[in-house]
């Protein structure tokens, strides 16, 4: 099909122009003295954004899945306790990785649509008198539901109970887009990949990881070889890797984080919102619902959207394919054929969106969804003219459907 594929999952995210060029570079010695020079402000430019000056951050070949097993193999042993917030697929995911690696999981479950559950967890810690829970796992953003979790809670419910547990993050979908504050919300492991919200495509795993984090690999018996932060400790310290990194893909990272930093971490933060906004008054207007319950938990990454009951959302997602060529997001597990997913994350604007909501109203109108032509565009359009018009940001929810 001629023209580019709108590519509007929720990860991979659409890989700048600039960032493709940076990556196109010849091959080159890894240990060379020069290479430290592009290695060494990686991690420092990682660290902005993380929002941490006390944490260190980690960049492996894989994917957000190898930085869940870095952070839990790193800091824990087998047999010990973690409590787990199990809400939707990734959060599923997480949890069952921590099973087969041998911690003794607590999981509190939430409906899918909910966010972590925040008292449910001040609850089970004021529980745990003896302090057995050695960590807390929360999704920060669970981009199979688009929903965003109150992880500042979740620290206030540790602080309230005087509980000692490491507060572990996955920020997948969520660091380098929306707010997330490493230090201020003491996170002691946060994780994230390189095709989210960094722009990058598919490839890196990204783990930052506080003192307390460190410290509790010396005593941590669960077994690392690849993931081990101490084979990366002394030779990232100089600039180098333990082992052959990626090199075209840290091309690709410094141009995006240059990206972003250019940007303003708080600029990219209101763009998403702005641009989820939009998305989510052409849903408002289309009369349907997004999987996520409230809105103070909509995630302004990724919208998942609900299908009547009687048209599969695989068949909206196979259209827009098929016909014009839009790439959306599948329902996952639980909720599979039942929503289709539109990411709004990463290198994007106001008009691009509005190519996926044509596309979409086009792929659901053909499948049999009732919506109005043009209504959804309609509404994210005048959302996204008044957000310009005005120099306030448009409030939180303010198109949202209650
Ligand atoms: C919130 C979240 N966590 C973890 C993952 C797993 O990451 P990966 O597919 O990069 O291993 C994903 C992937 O989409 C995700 O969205």
């Amino acid at each position: 099909m001629p023209g580019r594929n709108f590519l509007f999952v929720p990860g991979p995210t659409n890989v700048p122009d600039r960032v493709l060029r940076a990556m196109h570079v010849a091959m080159e010695d890894h240990r060379s003295s020069s290479f430290p020079s592009l290695i060494k402000p990686l991690f420092d430019n990682l660290k902005k954004i993380f929002k941490t000056q006390s944490g260190r951050c980690f960049i492996f070949p894989g994917s957000g899945t190898g930085g869940w097993e870095a952070a839990l193999t790193n800091t824990l042993s087998p047999g010990d306790k973690v409590l787990s917030a199990r809400f939707g697929q990734f959060s599923h995911l997480w949890t069952d990785m921590a099973q087969r690696l041998g911690l003794d999981v607590q999981v509190l479950d939430a409906e899918w649509g909910e966010a972590a559950p925040v008292e449910r967890i001040a609850e089970a810690l004021a529980a745990d008198a003896q302090h057995r829970i050695r960590a807390v796992l929360i999704v920060h953003n669970e981009t199979a539901t688009g929903v965003k979790s109150d992880t500042a809670g979740v620290r206030r419910a540790l602080d309230d109970a005087r509980h000692p547990a490491l507060l572990f993050v996955d920020g997948v979908s969520a660091i380098g887009a929306i707010d997330f504050r490493m230090d201020e919300w003491k996170v002691d492991c946060a994780v994230t990949g390189s095709q989210k919200a960094l722009m990058l495509p598919p490839g890196l795993g990204i783990v930052c990881a506080g003192p307390r984090a460190l410290a509790a690999g010396e005593q941590a018996k669960l077994k690392r070889v690849f993931f081990n932060f101490q084979d990366q400790i002394p030779q990232n310290d100089l600039g180098y890797f333990p082992y052959t990194p990626a090199v075209p893909m840290l091309y690709g990272l410094r141009e995006s984080l240059a990206m972003l930093l250019e940007e303003g971490l708080e600029n990219v933060f209101a763009r998403h919102h702005r641009l989820a906004e939009g998305v989510r008054a052409a849903v408002k207007a289309w009369g349907l619902e997004l999987c996520a319950r409230s809105p103070k938990t909509y995630s302004d990454t990724v919208s998942a959207i609900m299908v009547p009951p009687d048209v599969k959302g695989q068949d909206v997602i196979d259209i827009a394919y098929r016909r014009y060529n839009l790439s959306l997001g599948a329902g996952l597990a639980k909720v599979s054929g039942k929503l289709f997913r539109i990411g709004h994350m990463g290198d994007l604007n106001e008009l691009m969106l509005l190519g996926a909501l044509g596309g979409a109203e086009m792929a659901m109108r053909d499948a049999g969804v009732a919506v109005v032509a043009g209504s959804g565009v309609a509404a994210a359009e005048e959302c996204w003219r008044q957000a310009a018009a005005s120099p306030q940001p448009v409030a939180m929810g303010a198109h949202a459907k209650a």
